[in-house]
């Protein structure tokens, strides 16, 4: 299946390492990173669900709740996370789904044969509170994801959310962000009173709002 941005993030129920859990309920009202790695015990991976697991407070900040997925069993992911805690400084501290039937690697499209045929690819479904998919991205197995990158896009959603502006190439919190097209020069002084810098009609920045 493929999963487009607008979508509704599928709801499944499965074993995970913080036990049964539904998708929607676990996510509550709240923002979700929903994320597969291609297998435990690898070194890639072992950097990857470390690194979620030591910036863990910093999605907390964001209310976004991490869940990952594999084909391993959560007996596996229970025995890996002590490798994770030894090597990365932090065990799992989010569930990790135990898929080894694939409902949710195919329910999510996570398994692209042509990458790699037995495994879930390194996918990453940023889900917004009313469960629609925000962002998707897809990484190959040689290719660790940046956490620093994830945290950004979820900062840029909450603020396109929260605020109604986009942000433009390489920004970075606390950057200036992007004043719709769609707003008349006057309403848009209205509603983002720090100020409009005007490069052309259709380009305005503003500093960035308070949500
Ligand atoms: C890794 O995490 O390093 C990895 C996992 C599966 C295939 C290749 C690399």
């Amino acid at each position: 299946m493929t999963i487009q941005l607008g979508d509704t993030a599928p709801d499944f129920t499965a074993e995970t390492t913080e036990g049964k859990l539904s998708l929607h309920d676990y996510l509550g009202d709240g923002w979700g990173v929903l994320f597969s790695h291609p297998a435990d015990y690898t070194p890639v991976c072992t950097t990857e669900l470390g690194a979620f697991a030591n910036r863990k407070a910093e999605f907390d900040q964001r209310n976004t709740k991490l869940i990952g997925v594999s084909v391993d069993t959560v007996e596996s992911h229970n025995g890996w996370s002590a490798d994770i805690e030894e090597t990365q400084g932090s065990a799992l501290n989010y569930p990790l789904v135990g898929d080894e039937d694939r409902a949710v690697a195919n329910l999510y499209g996570m398994i692209h044969p042509k990458a790699l045929s037995t495994a879930t690819v390194r996918t990453v479904f940023i889900i917004g509170p009313d469960k629609q998919v925000k962002v998707t991205l897809t990484y190959p197995a040689s290719v660790g994801r940046n956490i620093d990158e994830i945290l950004r896009i979820v900062d840029a959603l909450q603020l396109s959310v929260g605020a109604g502006v986009s942000t433009p190439v390489n920004w970075n919190l606390g950057d200036d962000v992007i004043v719709p097209p769609t707003l008349s020069d006057e309403d848009a002084a209205a509603k983002f009173p720090k100020g409009i810098t005007t490069l052309k009609p259709y380009l305005r920045v503003t500093p960035q709002p308070d949500l």
